[in-house]
This record gives C-alpha cells, sequence and structure tokens, in this order.
C-alpha cells in the first residue's frame, strides 16, 4: 500500500502573533518535528507552505507546494502533488510537534482495517458551554458526549480526493468524510499532541520536550 502525508505549514499564525510552524523548538523548527513523526509511516512526503516560501529548500520533504488561503485550500493543494496511486494519504498539522511517530502508526492501521478516516482523538476536560447569541442564552454540553480531536489524520485516498471536490471548507478533513457520509473511526489521540496555537502552547511544547526527552 502506498501511503502519502501531507504536512500542512501555510497559515500564518494569527493568534499566535506570526507563523509558529517555523518558530525553535529544541534544537529544530516546529515543522520538523512533525516532518519526521510523519516520515515514518509515509512512502512520500508533501510539504505545504506559504507561497512565499514555496522556493525554499525543505530536504525532509518530497514536494513542497504552495497553501491556499485557507486550510483546507491548503490540504487541497498537498493533495494535487499526491501521486494518482497513492492508496492512504496521511493529513498531519505542521503545528504539532508531539504528535509522535507511533501515532502515525496507529492511524494508518486504521485505515488499513477498512475506515475511510481515521482520527486521533482525547477526552474533554473542560466544560463546554455554546456562546449566548441572537437571543439564545447558550447553554452547557454533556462532556461525556464530546471528544476533541487531533491530526494526524487518516483517509482512503480516493475518500480525501471525493470530499474536496467542490472545494468545501472545515477546520479539518475527518468533518468533510462525515458530510459525505463515510466511515469515520476514532483512535486514540495523546494529551501531549497539541496544536501550537497561541505563545502558551509553545511554551508548553518545550517544557514536554525536556521532560521526556527529544525524540528527534
Ligand atoms: N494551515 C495551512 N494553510 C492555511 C491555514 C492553516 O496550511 N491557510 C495550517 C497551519 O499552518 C497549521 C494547521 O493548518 O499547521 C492548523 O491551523 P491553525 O493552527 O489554525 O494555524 P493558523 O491558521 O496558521 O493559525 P491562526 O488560525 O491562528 O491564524
Ligand atoms: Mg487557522
Amino acid at each position: 500500500v502506498s501511503v502519502w502525508a501531507i504536512v500542512v505549514a501555510a497559515g500564518s499564525g494569527s493568534r499566535f502573533g506570526g507563523p509558529k510552524q517555523y518558530e525553535a523548538l529544541g534544537t529544530h523548527r516546529v515543522l520538523d518535528y512533525a516532518l519526521a513523526d510523519a516520515r515514518a509511516h509515509a512512502d512520500g512526503l508533501v510539504l505545504v507552505v506559504a507561497p512565499e516560501r514555496a522556493a525554499d529548500a525543505e530536504p525532509a520533504a518530497d514536494a513542497v507546494v504552495a497553501g491556499g488561503a485557507t486550510r483546507s485550500a491548503s490540504v487541497r493543494a498537498g493533495l494535487a502533488a499526491v501521486p494518482a496511486d497513492a492508496e492512504v494519504v496521511l493529513v498531519h498539522d505542521a503545528a504539532r510537534p508531539l504528535a509522535g511517530a507511533e501515532l502515525f502508526g496507529v492511524v494508518l492501521a486504521a485505515v488499513r482495517e477498512g475506515a475511510d478516516a481515521a482520527v486521533p482523538v482525547v477526552p474533554v476536560t473542560d466544560t463546554i458551554r455554546t456562546r449566548p447569541g441572537g437571543g439564545d442564552p447558550g447553554r452547557t454540553l454533556d462532556r461525556a458526549t464530546l471528544v476533541a480531536v487531533q491530526t494526524p489524520q487518516g483517509f482512503r485516498a480516493e475518500v480525501l480526493r471525493a470530499v474536496h471536490a467542490g472545494d468545501p471548507e472545515g477546520t479539518d478533513d475527518a468533518s468533510l468524510v462525515d458530510d459525505a457520509g463515510g466511515r469515520v473511526v476514532l483512535v486514540d489521540g495523546h494529551a501531549a499532541n497539541r496544536k501550537i496555537t497561541e505563545a502558551l502552547d509553545l511554551e508548553i511544547a518545550a517544557a514536554l520536550l525536556v521532560a521526556h526527552g527529544d525524540p528527534r
């Protein structure tokens, strides 16, 4: 089975205050961790970057392509560079440096066992409310029914291509498979696999690296 990975790194990091995937973490850039984890289970690797970085050398990737204005558009740009004969595609956020190669293996196994999409999730630890608005006072959701979604997410390649036809928008790719009625299988994510979104997240990742040792 030919497996390709797409690492999306074309975001501007507006909440962080800059493209966090290029920040230093230990001795590497944040995105280098994502690339190394993805490489462990992929035959080929596409890195999606901002257009102004598309000519930069990225030796860890087999192809570097320019991303789009949204995450979904960036995934599509990456997918266009995945060979037609790829059977499984793994999609990963460059901003998740601590996923670990093993999680890619778990996700890949779930797709090999028949999932259209495999998604790592972790329990939600905060109680989650909806915002008040439009006359709705808001309400508290039942936490036991909720999970937080991570990447890497794995897909049968034909499914991922099909759900991206028509240029849909989603904050991840598994939600597009849900919308299309595909079979989404959940696997256990890792608490340490946090997305670097705000400055505090990078500080936490750095502390985790010190505490657990740099896997690179
Ligand atoms: N991403 C991308 N192309 C975009 C937007 C996001 O490749 N147009 C990537 C980011 O680089 C990141 C991942 O998608 O690796 C998750 O997105 P997010 O954490 O939202 O990053 P940003 O969009 O860069 O941050 P923000 O939403 O705060 O602007
Ligand atoms: Mg974003």
